[in-house]
């Protein structure tokens, strides 16, 4: 069995219903509206978030999740498709879970509009329900991933990012929502509960995993439905070349950062940056870091009693490493 079916196997049920459920959700009686939200739900992503809440609520709930666990991982799902769909348009990408991007097809103004609808339709869905404490996580998460965002830009700019600055990057533009999964998980089962707080820390750490192994894939080359190689072309620096940047010799430095700022759209000279970020263990270091993150959430798991949830919770976090897209 594939790995992700096995981790599926004790949420079956949730992700079906779930599917049928987000569908729904994205109604619209605007017909291009439709049209554009029908071509996004037969394009599904790993749907990772979703499943995150479904096994922290049935871990902690004995196996039970309950109305508003359903609707926060729709809300969840609205939010991170609303995200991709904006990301798409700020980092000029044309490629998306293996197909044209949204923004690819229908332009820009489009692609913001459409955004800014699956956003609101993610909020209102917990508005309409009462359910205020889990809005009030995803709102705090919304809140931060635009930070972490703008963020990115802002250094983008600068070149001479840290190490830490990377970190709370990717902890806002990305660790936030997937801390926002568990945390929402904990909450539409047991409320108020500590395991709200412990939960959230969990999903943050592998959150860190996730985008440093997001990350990763940029320098590789194997097809994982959008555009690898991009990131220095869009000036992002990520954590193999800052490692690099801060352990290579003062020239070395110089002919990097000018490659990254005057030299971004040259396709031979990005090659040769990956090539000299590769041949200095730029990867290898990322590679130790997302390992530090990722068992650090395994730790948090290990105060729990076994069950079938805590189990492909484990696998889950082993597959935010060892995926292939
Ligand atoms: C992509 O997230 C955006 C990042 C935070 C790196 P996913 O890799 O979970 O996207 P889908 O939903 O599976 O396409
Ligand atoms: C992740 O950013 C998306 C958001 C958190 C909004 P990236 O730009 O790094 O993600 P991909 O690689 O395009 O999915
Ligand atoms: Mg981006
Ligand atoms: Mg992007």
């Amino acid at each position: 069995m594939k790995i992700t079916e096995q981790i599926k196997q004790p949420i079956a049920y949730e992700m079906e219903l779930f599917e049928q459920k987000f569908r729904l959700s994205m109604a619209s009686k605007v017909a291009l509206l439709n049209r554009i939200t029908h071509y996004i739900v037969n394009r599904k992503g790993k749907q990772m978030r979703p499943m995150f809440v479904f096994l922290v609520a049935k871990m902690l709930n004995n196996g039970e999740v309950s109305e508003r666990t359903y609707r926060g991982a729709s809300v969840i799902e609205l939010i991170h498709t609303a995200t991709l769909v904006h990301d798409d348009v700020v980092d000029d990408s044309n490629r998306r879970r293996g197909f044209f991007s949204i923004n690819a097809l229908w332009k820009n103004k489009i692609a913001v509009l459409i955004g800014d609808y699956l956003l609101s339709k993610g909020l209102l869905l917990s508005i309409d329900n009462n359910d205020f404490d889990l809005l009030k996580i995803i709102s705090v998460a919304v809140r931060e991933m635009s930070e972490g965002e703008l963020l990115q830009i802002e250094k983008a700019r600068q070149l001479d990012i840290t190490e830490d600055v990377y970190y709370d990057i990717i902890r806002q533009k990305t660790a936030t929502l997937i801390a926002a999964c568990c945390s929402l998980g904990a909450a539409s089962v047991k409320p108020n509960s500590d395991e709200v707080e412990t939960m959230r820390r969990f999903g943050e750490l592998i959150g860190m995993a996730f985008q440093i192994k997001d990350d990763l894939f940029d320098y590789g080359e194997e097809k994982i439905g959008k555009p690898t190689g991009i990131d220095i072309k869009e000036q992002k620096m990520t954590l193999p070349l800052i490692y690099v940047l801060n352990n290579c010799s003062k020239k070395e430095k110089s002919w990097l950062i000018n490659s990254v700022k005057n030299h971004n759209k040259d396709k031979t000279r990005v090659k040769e940056v990956i090539a000299f970020v590769k041949s200095q263990g730029g990867l290898d270091y990322a590679v130790l870091k997302m390992k530090k993150f990722q068992q650090e959430a395994l730790s948090l798991l290990s105060k729990y009693s076994e069950s079938p949830y805590k189990a492909s919770l484990e696998l889950m976090v082993n597959y935010v490493i060892d995926r292939k897209k």
